[in-house]
């Protein structure tokens, strides 16, 4: 008899931290071994019978809108905001943003690339599977010497840094500071700051990432568990922001005028209170920016920001910090590691 796990599942539209929007998922149908076929497939989904809520459990194979391509993967990695909802999720609900495999079945509309072309993968959901339907512009071809598991630590930590820089235009000379520095969106974005000929900043709330920080390319380190209003590196042209908190409410008077301050994550706190007449008074014609990555791949697809990214790895410019790097039957403990911040960098885990 098939396992029923369809009660608990909703099509509903969803929203989260890390911006995902309406899922066009199939339900899942989760059945036992007795009934296992070659239509079905192994797949991370949230069982709140299992420890840690994450288990490999069968599901059906992908069915593939006619843009989109199945991805064999080989690689994921994990991202706060996806581990973060599935301690809550409904029972069914399949996370996973990004990966990275081969490509198994070419797109129905002839988009993308061809079969047996080794890649990166970013949907909305459900990517921590044996097999993904992938839209073609979310994905991008590995150069030869980029490994799977570097290009599977791009899609949403890489690209959350690239639109967050792109939000201070040239930065040739100007001056960044990225908060939440040791975290995998903070390391690429000072990497990428770097690379733009930006002076970067650094906010870190403990000394024992500054090696890394400074490896990464932050010329300053900015210590402490609260970022101090007054700093011999401040004003900066662009803050890129992800603790929020008394964080965000620092960023604010701390940036420079015309500067923007790109608030994409809440890891400290979601309430802020700030001093509007400094931010008005001193940092005139600065904003406030709300980044959410799934909006800004509206105007400009997933596969252009992910080439340029892989590009950057294959040139040893960008090079992803993996801290840890597991086969996928141990995701409820490497999940659990992430949210204790038990590691710093990227995990990747392997499929199959
Ligand atoms: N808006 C979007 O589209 C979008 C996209 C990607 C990510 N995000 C969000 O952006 C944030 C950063 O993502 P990430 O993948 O870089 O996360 P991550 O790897 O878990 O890193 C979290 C970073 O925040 C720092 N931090 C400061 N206060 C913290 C606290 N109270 N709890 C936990 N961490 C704290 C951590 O410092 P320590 O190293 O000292 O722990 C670390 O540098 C997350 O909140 C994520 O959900 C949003």
């Amino acid at each position: 008899m098939p396992i029923e796990f369809r009660s608990g599942y909703s099509n509903a539209p969803c929203q989260d931290e890390a911006g995902e929007g309406e899922s066009n998922d199939s339900l899942p149908v989760f059945y036992s071994k007795e009934s296992f076929s070659m239509s079905n497939i192994q797949a991370v989904v949230v069982d709140p019978t299992a420890s840690g809520r994450l288990a490999l459990r069968e599901v059906n194979s992908p069915t593939p809108l006619p843009n989109e391509a199945i991805v064999r993967v080989a690689a994921i990695s994990l991202n706060r905001g996806e581990v973060r909802r599935s301690t809550t999720a409904e029972a069914g609900w399949q996370p996973g943003w990004d990966l990275a495999g081969t490509i198994e079945t070419v797109a129905a509309d002839g988009s993308g690339p061809s079969q047996g072309t080794r890649v990166v993968g970013f949907v909305r959901s459900g990517g921590w599977g044996e097999l993904v339907a992938v839209p073609t512009n979310a994905i991008a071809q590995l150069p030869e010497s980029v490994s799977f598991a570097q290009a599977s630590t791009l899609p949403v930590a890489g690209l959350t840094a690239y639109h967050v820089l792109k939000q201070g235009g040239l930065l040739l000379g100007k001056s960044v500071l990225v908060t939440g520095a040791s975290g995998g969106v903070g390391h690429f974005a000072i990497q990428l700051a770097r690379l733009s000929g930006a002076k970067v900043a650094a906010h870190i709330r403990t000394p024992d990432y500054e090696a890394l920080v400074k490896a990464a390319g932050a010329q300053a380190v900015v210590l402490g568990e609260d970022l101090p209003l007054e700093s011999e590196h401040a004003p900066y042209d662009l803050v890129a922001e992800s603790v929020g908190g008394k964080t965000l409410s620092a960023a604010l008077g701390s940036v420079a005028q015309d500067g923007v301050v790109v608030s994409f994550g809440t890891s400290g706190g979601n309430e802020v209170t700030f001093n509007a007449q400094r931010f008005y008074g001193v940092s005139n014609g600065a904003r406030l920016y709300a980044l959410m990555l799934f909006h800004e791949l509206k105007h400009e697809s997933a596969s252009v920001g992910l080439q340029r990214l892989l590009n950057l790895v294959a040139a040893e410019q960008l090079k992803p910090h993996i801290a840890l790097e597991a086969p996928w039957t141990q995701v409820a403990d490497v999940a659990q590691q992430l949210l204790d911040r038990k590691f710093v960098g990227k995990a990747v885990l392997h499929v199959g």
